[in-house]
């Protein structure tokens, strides 16, 4: 009966209104993301080439609910423009184009990468997303050639077949020449690493790719038989001469890994151990750039937040279809990051930085359900804000209950707070709170209807501390 009403209202709905309504029915989103946090490349291709100008985009379009849709990604009807305002041009600000016979093998025409893509252009379906490989992109904007600007942000739009924009976006498109063999001090020169190889290599001959002798996975290379594989060479042969990772990767002014795990204090070793341990262990049998740590690796974070089996976690996909990208960001760019430019797209889309977890942001309203990693949004009412003597979780009221249960909590310090809850047998189940609070006294109601008869345990989570109460269903 409900349903009939709905429809009966739905077809008025739509002989009494005009476009204006229509086009509110019909909001679309658009999330964008580089693959990885950072992109290397070398700037001078006149001697040596470790990395070429090549950076790839990825989209998913949400199509966004209502109170009776949920929510939907696209690919179909749609077309993904991309494009770097203020920075239109390659040729000049690299000689990659000059060399790349030479060192690749191909001949482009100017300003166009690898794989055929340039600086503006079109996203290409694939799957549930769409994808871009090798934008030839520089870190000098057109307005200055000296200084490097690694957080570029770049424009994606999508248009529907009638060319109306039906969403924007503004990714960080990031990309460092910082490769700083030489200006570390390491190396008095480029021709320095040539010389180093002895006989094999001749300044006369320059320039060398080093994938075309060492195999390495992030140019798809499988090197020449003789040179050890690339990053096994790179770090076994260094781990005793430099003294950092910005050593060589981006670098003492890029500061790639700026993320939400730099502001938690880890270091590049914390994930992926020495330098040395980066080369042992392909010699044990890991794969470089394929192989890589995972988020749920020495129980940094619980197996409801791991990556998707066997998957690096830029190719893993969450709720809804969406890539964990989507919602968190790049590898070493996990929001929030300390980049103001990282934080754009979410605080446009949501209001405010870090995860994209506001659920009206894709389904229009609050959902009833448990969304990504099992949160179920429960309104936190504030009872008061001072006069709190200790973080304590108290007894939920009434208990036993039947469907819906309250819980009373008090936070004697302000942090990231989540109510968690597992079965008996330590089980997860949902998250019933995951919200920034300040101090104070505060309670929510927690759903229980889909679940059945039985002691639940419920965790309150605040800065490394847990508090647990026991409970019951009946
Ligand atoms: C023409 C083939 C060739 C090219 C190009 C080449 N290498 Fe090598 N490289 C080798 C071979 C073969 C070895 C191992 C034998 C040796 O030590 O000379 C080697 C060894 C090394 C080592 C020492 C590894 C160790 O465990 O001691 C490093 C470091 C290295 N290469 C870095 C590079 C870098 C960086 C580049 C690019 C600038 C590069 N190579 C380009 C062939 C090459
Ligand atoms: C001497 C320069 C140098 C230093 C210092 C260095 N790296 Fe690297 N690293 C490289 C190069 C060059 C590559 C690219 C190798 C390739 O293309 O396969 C690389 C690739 C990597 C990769 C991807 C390949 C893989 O093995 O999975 C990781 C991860 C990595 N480095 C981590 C680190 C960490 C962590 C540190 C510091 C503890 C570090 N590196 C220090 C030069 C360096
Ligand atoms: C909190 C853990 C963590 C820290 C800290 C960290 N990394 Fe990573 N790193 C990862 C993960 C996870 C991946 C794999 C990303 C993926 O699966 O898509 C990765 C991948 C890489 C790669 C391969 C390219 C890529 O982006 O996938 C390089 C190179 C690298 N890291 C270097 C570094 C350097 C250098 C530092 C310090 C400046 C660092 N990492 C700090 C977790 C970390
Ligand atoms: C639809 C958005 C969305 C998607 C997709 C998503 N997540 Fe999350 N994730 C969240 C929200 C919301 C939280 C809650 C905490 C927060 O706001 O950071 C979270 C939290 C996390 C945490 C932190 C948990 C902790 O210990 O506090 C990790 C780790 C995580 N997600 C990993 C992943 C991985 C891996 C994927 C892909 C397999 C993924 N997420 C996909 C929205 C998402
Ligand atoms: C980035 C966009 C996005 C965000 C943010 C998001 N969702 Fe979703 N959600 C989706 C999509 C897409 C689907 C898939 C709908 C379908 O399968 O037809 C979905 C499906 C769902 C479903 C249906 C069951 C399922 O899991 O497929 C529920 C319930 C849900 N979301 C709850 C939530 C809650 C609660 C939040 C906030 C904590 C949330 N979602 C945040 C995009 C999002």
């Amino acid at each position: 009966m409900k349903k009939i009403l709905l429809s009966t209202i739905a077809i008025l709905t739509l002989l009494f209104t005009t476009n204006i309504s229509s086009k509110q029915d019909n909001q679309y989103i658009v999330i964008a993301w580089n693959d990885l946090g950072m992109h290397c490349s070398n700037k001078d291709f006149s001697s040596i080439a470790v990395l070429p100008p090549y950076n790839n985009l990825y989209a998913q379009v949400i199509k966004v609910g209502n109170a009776t849709t949920m929510p939907s990604v696209i690919t179909t009807d749609i077309k993904v423009k991309y494009e770097i305002p203020g920075n239109t041009y390659s040729v000049g600000k690299t000689n990659f184009w000059t060399y790349s016979k030479k060192l690749f093998g191909v001949t482009l025409a100017d300003n166009i990468g690898l794989k055929g893509a340039g600086l503006s252009g079109y996203l290409n379906p694939t799957g549930n997303y769409f994808n871009i490989e090798g934008i030839p992109i520089t870190p000098y904007s057109d307005s200055d050639l000296v200084n490097e600007n690694p957080y570029q942000l770049g424009l994606v739009t999508v248009y529907d077949n009638n060319n109306n924009v039906l969403a924007t976006t503004q990714p960080v498109i990031p990309v460092s020449n910082e490769i700083t063999c030489v200006s570390s001090g390491c190396h008095t020169s480029e021709n320095d690493i040539i010389s180093k190889h002895g006989e094999g290599l001749s300044i006369a001959n320059k320039p060398y790719l080093c994938g075309n002798c060492h195999a390495t996975n992030a140019l798809g290379t499988k090197g020449n038989g003789e040179a050890p594989i690339f990053s096994r060479a790179i770090h076994s042969s260094h781990s005793t001469v430099a003294k950092d990772c910005y050593n060589c990767h981006p670098g003492p002014k890029t500061q790639c890994f700026r993320d939400a795990m730099y502001k938690a204090k880890k270091k590049c070793t914390d994930c992926h151990g020495t330098m040395a341990n980066i080369a042992t262990t392909i010699r044990n049998g890991r794969r470089p750039w394929l192989d890589e740590p995972t988020c749920e690796m020495s129980g940094c974070h619980a197996s409801q937040y791991a990556v998707n089996a066997k998957t690096l976690y830029r190719n893993s996909k969450g709720h809804g279809g969406l890539y964990c990208s989507a919602c968190h960001g790049s590898p070493h760019a996990i929001l929030p990051t300390v980049q103001a430019n990282d934080n754009v797209q979410n605080n446009k889309l949501q209001g405010y930085s870090g995860t994209l977890d506001k659920c009206e942001a894709c389904h229009g309203v609050v959902p009833e359900g448990p969304g990504p990693h099992s949160i179920a949004p429960s309104e936190v009412k504030v009872n008061k804000l001072d006069d709190i003597s200790k973080n304590e979780i108290l007894q939920n009221y009434p208990n036993p209950f039947t469907g819906n249960t309250q819980f009373n909590f008090n936070l004697i310090e302000s942090g990231f707070v989540k109510l968690e809850v597992l079965d008996i047998n330590g089980q997860y189940l949902f998250t019933g709170i995951s919200e920034y609070l300040p101090t104070g006294s505060f309670s929510t109601n927690l759903n229980f209807n889909s679940y059945n008869n039985g002691v639940y345990i419920c965790i309150l989570r605040v800065n490394g501390k847990s508090y647990t109460k026991l409970i019951s269903k009946n």
